[in-house]
């Protein structure tokens, strides 16, 4: 495969979940590129708007194995990873594979499990691999988790530690439908994600990923990186900066954009339409201050305030 066929299968998962889910394109495009660029995804918005119907219909389209965990105070760790259970007729132990060990992994409502629960989770998206009695294993590959929380519910909830924020590449939301959109939903069948079929093969999907990964970036880019990365750190407004992970994770979210429109190389423009994306909820502004507009509240201003200001570096 070429990035000319990378940016056409792409296109070819986003058409597919768009014919289940309707008129959500940046959306779908955002949470593909952040997949393949090996990266998790957290959705965070009200009941509705389509976010189980987004994980399930881009686990079909890739021909992946979807699993659902529905996050609750009362899950244990081991209903996420899996757990040891005696075999009477063996007479020996042998592992029960939790939902983890599955290709895309819908962590709904994850801020509504015990911090040991989310805990349990947080090896898995940063080892691709879990430890139960002392045994590690390697789960499945592609391994992506979608996590979903509420904006508006807040009671009962523990807000996610910003450790396991961070590990999430990219922070999106898909908002109501616009009024076409909407139209488009209410005449789609009664099942719309069972009509999907894949696109694209696990195997062609982990081929997609290396690509994404051996994108050309300059040495310009990678300083324009760093800048950005600095700016989050030294900018008045903010009191906790983006981490050396967010800088690894921008890089390789704006590699998989560039491969995504057919370029082989990465340029300064590729960084910028990630940064918001890839930074907003890593940064902890300093409460009270001004925020300047729509989208990610203040650390969103914030992330918009540098992208402006930050000088793109020249070539060196
Ligand atoms: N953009 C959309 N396109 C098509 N159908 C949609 C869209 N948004 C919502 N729906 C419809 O609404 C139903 C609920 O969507 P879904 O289960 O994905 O919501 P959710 O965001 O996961 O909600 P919750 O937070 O309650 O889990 C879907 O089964 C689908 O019929
Ligand atoms: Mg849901």
């Amino acid at each position: 495969m070429d990035y000319y066929g990378f940016a056409e299968a792409v296109e070819r998962i986003v058409d597919n979940v768009e014919r289940a889910v309707a008129g959500k394109r940046e959306g779908v495009s955002l949470a593909v590129v952040a997949l393949l660029a090996g990266g998790h995804v957290l959705i965070e918005d009200v009941p509705g708007v389509g976010k189980t119907l987004l994980a399930k219909s881009l686990a079909r389209s890739i021909r992946g194995e979807f699993r659902r965990i529905q996050f609750t105070p009362d899950l244990l760790p081991a209903d996420v990873t899996g757990t040891n259970v005696y075999n009477q007729g063996e007479g020996a132990f042998e592992f029960w594979a939790g939902p983890v060990f599955a290709n895309i992994v819908l962590a709904d409502e994850i801020n509504r499990a015990s911090p040991k629960t989310q805990s349990a989770l947080l090896e898995a998206m940063e080892e691709a691999s879990v430890t139960v009695d002392g045994v590690t294993r390697r789960l499945s590959e592609p391994f992506g988790v979608i996590g979903t929380q509420n904006p508006v519910e807040h009671e009962g909830t523990y807000p996610l530690p910003h450790a396991e924020l961070d590990r999430f590449m990219v922070k999106m939301s898909l908002g109501y439908p616009d009024e076409e959109a909407e139209l488009d939903l209410l005449r789609l069948s009664a099942d719309p994600v069972g009509d999907l079929g894949p696109v694209v093969g696990l195997a062609e999907f982990l081929e997609m990923r290396r690509l994404a990964e051996e994108v050309y970036a300059s040495e310009a880019v990678l300083r324009y990186v760093v800048s950005v990365i600095n700016a989050t750190r030294e900018h008045e407004a903010v009191y906790l900066g983006a981490s050396p992970r967010a800088s690894r994770m921008l890089l390789a979210a704006a590699r998989a954009y560039a491969a995504s429109r057919g370029r082989s190389y990465c340029i300064p423009d590729d960084v910028k339409a990630l940064a918001p994306h890839v930074l907003a909820h890593r940064i902890i502004a300093v409460p009270g201050r001004s925020s300047n507009g729509s989208g990610g509240g203040r650390a969103g201003g914030v992330v918009r305030e540098i992208l402006s200001s930050v000088p793109v570096s020249e070539a060196v």
